[in-house]
């Protein structure tokens, strides 16, 4: 590990209802092991990464405390909305950590390259970061009826990933601006008007949301 330590927090709070019945997401089986297990692992194996923090489902510190007894984490009560989850975890990271990843349970598969490539653009000196992957489909805007109103031009158009990377200070700036409806943390950033660089992401990043996307972490993990 070189320059300046990395610190990770983990939302994994949420109760995964585009999952469907079962229990929360964060603790759903993919080959035989939490989506936590997996992604927490994946972490631990990036040479950048040092503390980690974990936001469980209030209910579940105790059990995800276990489950993650070796990879040596902290394990906080995660909160209603992503963005309390990540407060939560934010307000227990070692003080010393002064750059931060935000990455989601729910992204289990994330490579190792695409962490590294974060941090490195962080450790380059972006204030804030996030990977990327070019839109593939047609995206169209439609009316309240579901009638077409326009063809958006895709070519500047980018799906956003995690882990996002941030300096301390600008994550926790974000923060204390309250709460939005920003759906991840690069949201919030934005609006305090820093500027967000982007790096390649990769397929293995996507976020499982929907029962769909379980059957294609499984095949994934089968290589
Ligand atoms: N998350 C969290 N706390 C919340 C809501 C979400 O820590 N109150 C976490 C999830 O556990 C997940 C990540 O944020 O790792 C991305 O959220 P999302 O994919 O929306 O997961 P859920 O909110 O669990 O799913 P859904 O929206 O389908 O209920
Ligand atoms: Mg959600």
């Amino acid at each position: 590990m070189s320059g300046r330590p990395v610190g990770v927090l983990v939302p994994a709070a949420g109760l995964g209802l585009r999952l469907g019945s079962g229990a929360v997401k964060a603790l759903r089986e993919l080959a035989g092991e939490p989506l936590l297990v997996h992604a927490v692992r994946r972490l631990r194996t990036c040479p950048s990464v040092g503390p980690i923090v974990v936001a469980a489902p209030p209910g579940e510190v105790d059990h995800v405390m276990s489950l993650l007894s070796a990879y040596g984490v902290r394990v906080v009560a995660g909160g209603g909305q992503r963005q309390d989850s990540v407060a939560a975890a934010l307000a227990a990271l070692e003080p010393e950590v002064d750059l931060v990843l935000v990455h989601d349970a729910a992204r289990a598969l994330v490579p190792v390259a695409v962490v590294e490539s974060v941090v490195a653009a962080l450790r380059a000196g972006a204030a804030a970061v996030v990977p990327v992957l070019p839109v593939a489909d047609t995206v169209k805007r439609v009316d309240g009826d579901g009638v077409i109103v326009a063809t958006v031009t895709r070519e500047d158009l980018r799906v956003v990933q995690t882990p996002q990377g941030f300096t301390r200070e600008v994550l926790e700036a974000a923060h204390r601006g309250g709460a939005s409806d920003a759906t991840d943390d690069a949201g919030l950033v934005e609006r305090q008007g820093v500027p967000v660089q982007t790096v390649p992401g990769a397929a293995e990043a996507f976020k499982v949301t929907r029962p769909f996307d379980l059957l294609i972490a499984e095949a994934v993990l089968r290589g």
